[in-house]
């Protein structure tokens, strides 16, 4: 059987017996069980945070919601997941936002490199009610986005060399998430982009397939990418956010008092989540220089930034949300 088809039966048989125990998740004393999809390992910071948050619904809802959390794409990949959520078959699926692309063209203009400034502006834009709008806008999608957990700023690593300038891509194949933003990005660097899940990185990077890959620290250090690709340069192109969907089918079944505990809960999840990062991308910095001997290159970001400027233009150019979400970022560069 193909691996596409094989793909698809294996999700089918998840998706069935996600129904049963979906059916089936009322647990004695009125508790309802919610299940949570992540990609991540156990241990890792996003997987903490969603403990986190877990522990917060499980004492704000005085019991009444558990949250049962499936790591490491058990549930799929991060599109499947959300599609679960989507049918009601889970409840809550992390999706990055490269991903939700996909869904909602919105989430591109997040993801535009250079769009940020600088952390604080990240956070400025993250933490506006213009944000808060998007993320409710896709109800009718069949989800909305809940929490957002910083990423921090997302790097390329290589086997073959280190990257100072975009020259340095020429020819190399750098795996990127499936969004289009990504893709253009590095096919307008000189590289070609090749679109993976994040569970085939480590082997694709070891078989060959790929010459590297883009990043943050924690995430090319605890998943042992950086055994096998040695240069991590800082190109810090992107600060992407993963998020926390939650499906309509669950979301739609809540009353306002208790959606509002669901909005509470994830602002609490998300202060608690950025000290962790930033601890977590120290340690990472220190283990992939000491321990795995990574080099880790200073490139020229102002040479990666000019190349990615029409980005922000062809974009803005393509409809007037677009433009205005652009417009709304900008205006907060400088605050
Ligand atoms: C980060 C992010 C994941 C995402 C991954 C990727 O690690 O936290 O949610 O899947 O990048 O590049 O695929």
């Amino acid at each position: 059987m193909k691996t596409k088809n094989l793909k698809k039966v294996l999700l089918a048989s998840v998706l069935s017996l996600g129904l049963i125990f979906f059916i089936g998740c009322k647990e004695k004393g009125d508790s309802s069980i919610l299940k949570l999809s992540h990609n991540h390992a156990t241990g890792y910071p996003v997987d903490i945070a969603y403990k986190k948050f877990a522990e917060i619904i499980e004492q704000k809802s005085e019991g009444k919601y558990k949250i049962q959390i499936y790591p490491s794409s058990q549930l799929g990949d991060q599109k499947a997941s959300l599609e679960l959520a989507k049918s009601g078959v889970i409840q809550f699926a992390h999706i990055n936002t490269a991903v939700l692309e996909g869904f909602d063209q919105i989430y591109s203009i997040l993801n535009l490199p250079y769009i940020y400034k600088d952390y604080e502006h990240y956070r400025r834009v993250m933490d506006s009610d213009k944000i808060t709008e998007i993320f409710e806008s896709t109800l009718d999608k069949g989800f909305i986005s809940l929490i957002y957990i910083e990423g921090g700023a997302r790097s390329i690593y290589t086997k073959p060399r280190g990257i100072k300038s975009p020259s340095d891509l020429k020819g190399l194949k750098i795996r990127v998430q499936d969004s289009p933003t990504a893709i253009e990005m590095v096919q307008l660097l000189g590289g070609t982009p090749v679109t993976l899940n994040f569970s085939e990185v480590y082997t694709s990077l070891q078989q060959g397939v790929i010459d590297g890959a883009e990043n943050n620290m924690p995430s090319y250090v605890e998943t042992a990418h950086c055994e096998v690709a040695k240069y991590f340069s800082l190109t810090e192109h992107t600060r992407l956010s993963d998020i926390l969907a939650i499906g309509a089918p669950f979301w739609n079944s809540l009353t306002d008092k208790e959606k509002q505990m669901f909005r509470d809960a994830a602002k609490e999840t998300e202060e608690f989540f950025a000290e962790l990062w930033e601890q977590s991308e120290n340690k990472s910095t220190q283990r992939a220089i000491n321990e795995y001997n990574s080099t880790i290159v200073k490139s020229d970001i102002s040479l990666f930034r000019n190349l990615m400027k029409p980005m922000h233009d062809n974009w803005a150019n393509r409809e007037p949300r677009f433009k205005e979400l652009i417009d709304f970022i900008k205006s907060l560069e400088n605050e």
